[in-house]
């Protein structure tokens, strides 16, 4: 009996002993063995990383930096603790992008430094440039001392009249996808995760933020600023901002910072944030990331939200005054369960992130705001998938999409967004919405901080929804929506009794039947108006313009999602009264969402391209440097 009793507790202590070797490794691309074998495939390979994580891995960036606003330039130097998973390995492989590395250094004891053999590689126009740093045989550490670009690809620097209060500059960095290498030299590869830690000094007038916590106490401008990220986290998320930021609370762990004029604005804006955590931990398991604070950036950030752990970047453009566009909030919000603690392991995988968010961040929709509403996004969201898939490539159109040899920022379509987030409604509305919620949590839980592949998702549905559900899984045509362009036929379909209403309204106008100052359009929310927009046809006569903009005052509306819609309408028709309005808003908004359809349809004729080319050449130098690729590209093929 008692040799029994021992022999199981040995068989348990072996159990026990054997997970804690896989926990202690499940912060590694989930699949890649240490040696750099993968189990199955090599899908958990980064084709748009030059690192080296299957020899020798980095586990901790440690960032003093000076912020040089009269440089232009981020100045310091980072320390990377490596791990060395191949015993023989002698060199740790960095990505660089447009970096000046003025010395190398490695040590063994993290206290005293020796001078390192290094090698820049030449420069690939889409991925950087590799560094190549030799290792001594005991060294941990690696510190690298370096300046940045001033054009670096992930920083945008900020002139004073660039900002809300003209006063003072501000700078930001934006490292998704391939970004960060362009002001840390480090293994830019979400599939390599790290914690990090930072000193940032800046002019004493201004204050630094970043994504991670504040590890000193003093709250004054003291012009130098300590931080602490403790949960590893993939490259792209690692993030600082400084300028003239204040803030204020929210909620118990929430809070908004912003330039002071916006501040106030952006608190009633955001109300709803702490609730919106609520809700999110009740659908998903609990919030990991301690706080949960929104930053609100100058006009000219180029995207509409980042999911910077604790602290989201956002653009200004959703502050309509009514709430309406804070759905943006609830996606990165949501990001802090899929993306940021389950993490795409390379960017062929982006749909595990977005897909999934876009899909959590309509749950939280419907929780705040109530299914219609909820309906409405969804619906406008199926809209603009088809849209774009007009002119996109077949190749394209496939959520386990192939960017090899590209830059990852071209599989920012709405395809990994809302093709992912319908799929995921799909097995939702297939398998019922407590067992998919169940799933999803357990989904969460399991692959808690681990970068993962298609692969990984895949078996993980079929051993936990879709082998114990045979008749079930059936319906679903798993390979087709991953692996085929296209959207399928049992894709789920938003229905929205508020559209119809609108519809309706829309064709009693165009028939003639009821001038547009007569339509009932007094409770019509954002998403409605959007709707009504997009719902008439493409050509309106000059009469039909001037009357929808003097019942309805479009051209000087200050939503920026439906003066977008508006602009469009009025370059597609030539509708000169907005012009404008136009040129004001391609100069004084950089999100590429807003500017760039404006400037496509813009170089569609011979006036219009004039036209685009003279707002151009004054909207250029206040675009971020990613938005102003994008629209050189749109500019050239004109
Ligand atoms: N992570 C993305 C932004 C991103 C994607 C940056 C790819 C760089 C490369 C973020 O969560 C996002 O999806 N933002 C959207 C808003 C959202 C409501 C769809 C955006 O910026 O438009
Ligand atoms: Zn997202």
């Amino acid at each position: 009996m008692k040799v029994t009793l021992s022999l199981i507790c040995f068989a348990i202590l072996v159990g026990l002993f054997v997970m804690a070797c896989r926990n202690s490794s499940s912060d590694d691309v989930k699949g890649l063995r240490p040696g750099g074998a993968t189990t199955k495939t090599d899908n958990a390979r980064d084709a748009h990383s030059y690192s080296n994580p299957e020899q020798v891995r980095v586990r901790h960036v440690d960032l003093d930096l000076d912020v040089l606003f009269d440089r232009k330039i981020l100045k310091g130097a980072s320390t990377l603790t490596v791990e060395r998973i191949k015993p023989d390995a002698d060199s740790l492989k960095l990505d660089t992008r447009d970096l000046k590395v003025v010395k190398a250094e490695t040590s063994n004891d993290g206290k005293s430094f020796a001078p390192a053999q290094f090698t820049l590689g030449a420069a690939d126009k889409i991925l950087g440039a590799p560094l190549a740093i030799q290792l001594p045989p005991q060294a941990t550490k690696v510190r690298i001392e370096y300046e940045t670009n001033p054009n670096a690809s992930g920083v945008q620097w900020l002139e004073p009249a660039q900002t809300a209060g003209k006063k003072h500059p501000y700078v930001f960095t934006q490292s998704q996808a391939i970004h960060a290498r362009s002001w840390i030299p480090l293994q830019d590869s979400p599939g390599v995760r790290v914690t990090y830690s930072a000193r940032i000094r800046t002019p004493k007038e201004l204050r630094a933020v970043m994504s991670a916590a504040r590890a000193d106490t003093d709250k004054t401008l003291s012009g130098t600023y300590k931080f602490e990220m403790p949960q590893a986290i993939p490259p792209y998320l690692i993030a600082l901002a400084a300028g003239d930021i204040v803030s204020k609370p929210l909620g118990a762990r929430t809070g908004v910072y912003t330039e002071p004029a916006m501040r106030d604005r952006a608190a009633r804006e955001f109300e709803d944030t702490e609730k919106m955590v609520m809700a999110t931990e009740k659908l998903y398991g609990p919030y990991r990331w301690d706080r949960y604070d929104i930053l609100v950036l100058p006009p000219s950030f180029p995207i509409g939200g980042m999911e910077n752990p604790r602290l989201t970047f956002a653009t200004p453009t959703i502050l309509a005054g009514d709430k309406s566009l804070v759905s943006l909030i609830a996606h990165e919000l949501a990001h802090s369960w899929s993306g940021n603690l389950v993490t795409n392991a390379t960017w062929r995988d982006f749909w595990l992130n977005e897909g999934f968010t876009t899909y959590l961040e309509r749950r939280v929709t419907e929780a705040i705001y109530g299914r219609e509403r909820e309906e409405m996004e969804a619906a406008l969201g199926v809209q603009s998938l088809k849209k774009e898939m007009e002119d996109l490539q077949e190749a394209d159109e496939i959520l386990h999409v192939d960017l090899t040899g590209r830059d990852p920022d071209e599989g920012f379509t709405l395809v990994p967004y809302e093709k992912g987030a319908l799929f995921l409604r799909l097995l939702e509305e297939t398998f019922g919405r407590e067992r998919f919620d169940q799933f999803l949590k357990g989904y969460f839980e399991q692959f808690a901080f681990q970068s993962i592949t298609t692969d990984d998702f895949i078996a993980h549905l079929k051993k936990n929804l879709l082998d114990p559900n045979p008749q079930l899984a059936e319906k679903i045509q798993l390979e087709e929506w991953i692996y085929k362009p296209g959207l399928p036929a049992n894709a789920p379909k938003p229905q929205s009794d508020a559209f119809a209403k609108v519809e309706a309204q829309a064709k009693e106008w165009l028939e003639g039947k009821t001038p547009a100052a007569k339509l009932r359009t007094k409770q019509w929310s954002t998403q409605e108006w959007l709707h009504f927009l997009r719902f008439l046809p493409q050509q309106l006569t000059a009469n039909q313009l001037k009357e929808l903009d003097q019942a309805f005052g479009l051209t000087k509306i200050g939503n920026a999602e439906i003066a977008h819609q508006w602009l469009l309408i009025s370059i597609r028709n030539n509708y000169e009264t907005a012009y404008p309005r136009l040129e004001e808003y391609l100069t004084s908004i950089g999100r590429q969402k807003l500017i760039k359809p404006l400037y496509e349809e813009l170089v569609k004729t011979p006036a219009g391209e004039e036209r685009a080319l003279k707002i151009y050449a004054k909207a250029r130098p206040g675009y971020h440097p990613i938005a102003q690729t994008a629209v050189d590209k749109i500019m050239k093929k004109a």
